[in-house]
């Protein structure tokens, strides 16, 4: 049977598992999908061993999309453009690279939640791995305006850097700001920062809410849960990753297996089992 795991630090509360064994189900596909917790310092050995016992592919999440892209012989354009990859592939000739975590958020929002970006002002919080994915997919739904704001400018200009040919052939404006600078009256904003795993609370005051603003956390179960409380309590339509999450995963299994399932049914299980469990 082909093997696929999730590789990551922590990994255990993954749900991806769930989410590719529905996946196999629904297409007919023989395959297993495990957890690889992943030692701090030890990302490309343990990868190695797993690729080399037999397993075809990986997703990676935090702390390794940086490493996992660094690590690859050959890479997508979407994750060369971040310079980091939530998926691994291994070919015959090596480990081939992409990031999906854009194309996942992206369907999210459009699809999923039905918020049309094209014309609008958003606001990209964070600007670590999980918002460099993004930040491309989203400029080429070509909003007005995109303001990456980070605790730490520097990484924010360095993003912001890196895009400004994209946003320019996008016809977006695109700027980095601090967290306490960064404007108000944002259509969409969306957290990309890991503020809630360390204790922290929402980094931008409430005034970037645009009246009726989409506010979406890139992750869920209880570490969004303060995000969208606030979000709530301020007039903003809260979202939570989980969305994201499946949709993600499902381009990941189109590198992998060359199907790309359906999501709808996955994620209404997801939100039915966190309903049961919360
Ligand atoms: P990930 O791959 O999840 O993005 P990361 O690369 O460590 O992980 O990035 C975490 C992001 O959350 C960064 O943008 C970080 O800001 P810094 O670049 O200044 O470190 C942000 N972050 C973490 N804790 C935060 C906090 N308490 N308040 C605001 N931003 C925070």
């Amino acid at each position: 049977m082909d093997r696929y795991a999730v590789a990551g630090n922590p990994v255990e509360h993954s749900q991806s598992p769930f989410i590719h064994a529905r996946f196999a189900e629904q297409t007919g596909q023989a395959l297993e999908y495990s957890r690889l917790l992943v030692p701090l310092d030890a990302f490309v050995p343990t990868v190695q061993a797993f690729a080399a016992d037999g397993a075809r592919g990986c997703n990676v999440t935090v702390p390794f999309k940086f490493e996992a892209y660094s690590a690859a012989t050959r890479s997508s354009e979407r994750a060369q453009l971040a310079q980091a990859a939530n998926t691994l592939r291994f070919d015959a000739d090596g480990w081939f690279a992409d990031n999906t975590d854009g194309a996942g958020l992206v369907a999210d929002v459009q699809h999923n939640a039905g918020c049309d970006v094209a014309g609008r002002d958003l606001l990209l919080l964070g600007a670590g791995g999980a918002a460099s994915g993004v930040l491309g997919p989203l400029l080429e739904l070509r909003p007005r305006r995109v303001v990456v704001a980070n605790r730490t400018l520097d990484r924010a200009q360095q993003l912001t850097r890196s895009h400004q040919a994209l946003a320019e052939r996008c016809g977006t404006e695109l700027a980095a700001a601090a967290l306490d600078a960064c404007g108000s009256g944002y259509q969409l904003v969306i957290n990309a920062t890991a503020a809630s795993l360390h204790g922290a609370g929402v980094p931008v005051p409430a005034t970037v809410l645009a009246r009726g603003a989409l506010a979406y956390d890139m992750m869920y179960g209880p570490a969004a849960a303060g995000f969208l409380q606030w979000a709530a309590e301020h007039g903003a339509t809260g979202r939570d990753g989980l969305g994201m999450l499946v949709e993600q995963a499902a381009e990941a299994f189109l590198v992998w297996r060359g199907v790309r399932p359906q999501t709808a049914p996955v994620l209404a299980q997801l939100r039915a089992r966190a309903r049961e469990a919360g």
